[in-house]
């Protein structure tokens, strides 16, 4: 797209004209207000009013490079005849915000839906990065009807120590073991964390910030190519401009999130997902965004999905390459041209066109990093929905990130109450452990945690690991950091807080793990089951204050996407509007 021209309107009545047009003082001193900034005159001419919503924060060091973008957003709004106004939304620092992001998520969500009706905005910008960012802002705009389009910050540079590879934030977890027990020094451990994180932008990995990148361009709610362009490319910057202008195009094309996020459009988006392997993370979010969207989509969709889509793309954690890599490679663009058939060509993407034409010339530059389909790095998905009496709602596990031998596992389980028992005990000599075990972590779901923090890749007990363990079977109600690995099954529902089966478990208990099977089994007669429930009273003190009193009433479970309730489905910006 390289249009130089401002867009010709169409002559739509724009959303905005309510705030700016016509002599009454509302008209006048919204103006003024912005004529206060120095704006001229003309921006009040009719043309689309584009909010550029930013969740730049000092406080997400991923979304640090998003200002720039911002500006050269803003330049291709102005150049395609809009009126382009930045403002801020609260930001979720993966790294920093305790106990999680994710308790956060629907709060932010809710903040951009919000700004989004209160405001003159005829078509919005949304620029994110970092974990929860993108869905957050994703899920405010699909309960609306104003058209959007994101911009994401892209991955960070590769991390490396000399001539070593990392692995960026999944290395600092093997890093964080090697040093634990001995294997590198002090002086490595610190210099590790220097060099791990050494740009702007997000985890560099295929973890929940590059996948939920490449979940919005498969969804088609971003430009062609946006997830993999390293944040410091200047690339990065030209999309951006190129999202400023498209967005005034697609305002008077009535290109709304309706058209764009369909059935087809969601399934795309899983098959994606597949075929990258992934976080477990973006499982929740896909489903809360379809939720608001009104499209059904369950755990079943997942593991159908997953089972026919091979994972070709060879990045950490699951294969070996970063996201630097990935881009050089070709970036979602080669990978959804080499899917071929897998996706769903009656979809439409932002650019007006779906996204098997816009990946049509897509070329696979490096088929080490992006495998072709016929030599797949592993010949299913990367994601696993598993029943059973343990989780009859589901549960979850990244089996391209577990080890071979432990797919099928029977073990008897360590059961930690919660986080905080989990870190009395887990390195405990006298802990009753062995490599066969099979750890529980329970309270640790949406209600439990609250908001169901990365807490489900539970450390190997320390005695376990001096001795060259590596993975175990480990079970919660928790999720795990996309750039996790091993054999954790994940999101187990119903939790064990609002009195799942997983709150039930007790140590000793057999547990047996089939995937190819796809089920998790508590290996309990109903009769004993039922007699813990008799005695089952909850473990966490609900909270009766804040936000987060309103989260544990609200929030739904793992496999309804985490979301409110009441925030299900989307309204019209004009039913709900205040008339100015
Ligand atoms: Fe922000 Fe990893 S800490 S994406």
């Amino acid at each position: 797209m390289s249009q130089v021209e401002p867009v010709p309107h169409n002559g739509r009545n724009h959303r905005s004209a309510k705030w700016f047009q016509g002599d009454s003082i509302n008209a006048a001193s919204s103006r003024a207000w912005l004529r206060s900034q120095g704006h001229s005159a003309s921006m009040f001419d009719g043309r689309p009013t584009i909010g550029v919503i930013n969740s730049w924060a000092d406080t997400t060091p991923c979304n640090m490079s998003l200002r720039d973008v911002a500006e050269h957003v803003k330049r291709g709004v102005r150049r395609a005849g809009g009126f382009p106004l930045e403002l801020p939304v609260m930001s979720l620092g993966e790294t920093l915000m305790k106990p999680t992001t994710m308790l956060y998520r629907n709060l932010m969500a809710m903040e951009v839906e919000e700004c989004i009706r209160a405001y003159p905005f005829d078509g919005v910008v949304l620029l994110s990065g970092c974990d929860k960012t993108t869905p957050g802002m994703i899920l405010g705009l699909a309960s609306t009807d104003v058209p959007g389009i994101v911009v994401t910050s892209g991955p960070m540079l590769r991390s490396i120590r000399g001539t070593q590879e990392l692995g960026g934030s999944s290395g600092l977890w093997k890093a964080d073991t090697a040093h634990r027990t001995g294997a590198i020094t002090g002086r490595a451990w610190r210099e590790i964390e220097g060099c791990i994180a050494r740009s702007a932008g997000h985890c560099g990995v295929m973890g929940s910030a590059s996948t939920m990148a490449i979940v919005a361009e498969a969804l088609g709610l971003t430009l062609p190519g946006n997830a993999a362009i390293p944040a410091v490319d200047s690339r990065r910057l030209a999309l951006a401009e190129e999202s400023g202008y498209r967005i005034v195009q697609m305002v008077d094309e009535g290109l709304v999130p309706e058209r764009i996020l369909t059935r087809a459009a969601f399934e795309n988006a899983i098959t994606a997902l597949m075929a990258v392997g992934g976080s477990t993370n973006a499982i929740i979010h896909i489903t809360a965004i379809a939720r608001r969207a009104g499209v059904d989509i369950t755990p079943a969709d997942f593991d159908r999905i997953s089972r026919r889509t091979p994972v070709i793309a060879n990045v950490l954690p699951v294969g070996t390459h970063q996201m630097e890599d990935f881009f050089y490679a070709g970036g979602l663009p080669a990978v959804i041209h080499e899917l071929g058939d897998l996706i769903d060509p009656d979809c439409v993407t932002v650019t007006g066109r779906s996204l098997p034409d816009e990946c049509a010339d897509a070329e696979i530059l490096d088929p080490d990093t992006i495998r072709p389909l016929a030599d797949p790095l592993q010949a299913d998905g990367g994601i696993a929905v598993l029943r059973g009496n343990l989780c009859p709602d589901g549960a979850v596990i990244k089996h391209a990130a577990a080890s071979p031998g432990l797919r099928r596992h029977r073990g008897r389980a360590v059961v930690f109450r919660d986080k905080y028992d989990l870190e009395a005990r887990v390195h405990d000599p006298a802990l009753d452990v062995d490599a066969s075990s099979v750890l529980v972590l329970q309270n640790s779901g949406p209600v439990g945690g609250p908001g169901m923090p990365e807490w489900g890749m539970l450390p190997i007990p320390l005695k376990l690991a001096k001795q060259g363990v590596v993975d175990m079977v480990r079970i919660s109600d928790a999720r795990m950091s996309g750039t996790s690995f091993g054999t954790c099954v994940l999101h187990v529902s119903p939790e064990a807080a609002v009195g799942g089966p997983l709150g039930l478990v007790e140590d000793g208990d057999e547990i047996e793990l089939d995937i190819a099977n796809r089920s998790l089994t508590l290996l309990v007669s109903d009769e004993e089951l039922a007699r813990r429930r008799e005695r089952w009273r909850p473990a966490v003190a609900a909270p009766q204050r804040g936000f987060t009193s309103l989260y544990v009433r609200h929030v739904e479970q793992a496999h309804e996407g985490a979301d409110f309730g009441f925030l299900a489905g989307r309204t019209s910006v004009s039913e709900q509007m205040y008339q100015p």
